[in-house]
């Protein structure tokens, strides 16, 4: 049995989360929010005291990753995505990474991962790409309702600036960079409510399956 793999990548809270769990259950495959990866990274070092830019102490906790373990909700604060870009950047901790998600892609029946890298260096040969976009202030306003409706006090405006720091970190920086793979296909969601966003992607993958 072969695996289909579904590769969605894009910049901060553009939505790939959601879409990456919707697509999953529609077409019966396992999902990975590969951001959460790197923010376990980040909080392993700051609930140890560290510094996120800390090179050797970030490769051995990327090295002891338990992916079991992960609590969605405590990786999800505003924080951790910060550090998460720090240590993102960092060559070697990616190279630590690459195996689990590699096999997490390609076990039958395969899986939708979503991140900045999925396309362009875990997956280069999956069978859709999608590539989401949403202008700052779209993204920044949805993150700010998530954030809220889980009881963080948050502001919007430290919200967006959060946003495009990681967005320039992640966009400029030499190990797998932030960038658009060039099969992958544009998804803009700016005007697109969840439902909306949704029957974009699935027609994306219809389109491309039926070749
Ligand atoms: O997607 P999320 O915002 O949770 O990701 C947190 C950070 O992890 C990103 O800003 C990025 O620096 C890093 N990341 C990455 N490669 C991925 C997923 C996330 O570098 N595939």
């Amino acid at each position: 049995m072969t695996a289909l793999i579904i590769a969605i990548d894009g910049p901060a809270a553009s939505g790939k989360g959601t879409l990456g769990k919707q697509l999953a259950a529609r077409y019966g495959l396992r999902h990975l929010d590969t951001g959460l990866i790197y923010r376990a990274v980040a909080k392993a070092l700051l609930d140890a005291g560290h510094k996120p830019d800390d090179k050797p102490r970030a490769i051995a906790a990327a090295k002891q990753l338990d992916p079991a373990q992960f609590n969605e909700t405590a990786l999800k604060q505003l924080a951790i995505g910060e550090a998460a870009s720090i240590v993102s950047a960092i060559a070697e901790v990616r190279t630590a990474l690459l195996d689990f998600q590699r096999n997490f892609a390609a076990t039958p029946p395969g899986a939708v991962l979503d991140g900045r890298d999925i396309g362009t260096v875990i997956a280069p040969d999956a069978d859709v790409k999608i590539f989401v976009v949403a202008s700052p202030k779209a993204r920044a306003y949805r993150r700010f309702l998530e954030l809220k409706e889980r009881g963080d006090s948050v502001n919007e405006t430290e919200i967006l600036a959060d946003i495009l720091k990681r967005d320039e970190r992640d966009r400029s920086r030499t190990a797998a960079p932030l960038v658009r793979a060039p099969d992958a296909h544009l998804l803009d969601t700016t005007h697109l409510d969840i439902d909306a966003a949704v029957r974009a992607a699935i027609a994306i993958v219809e389109a491309v399956r039926a070749g």
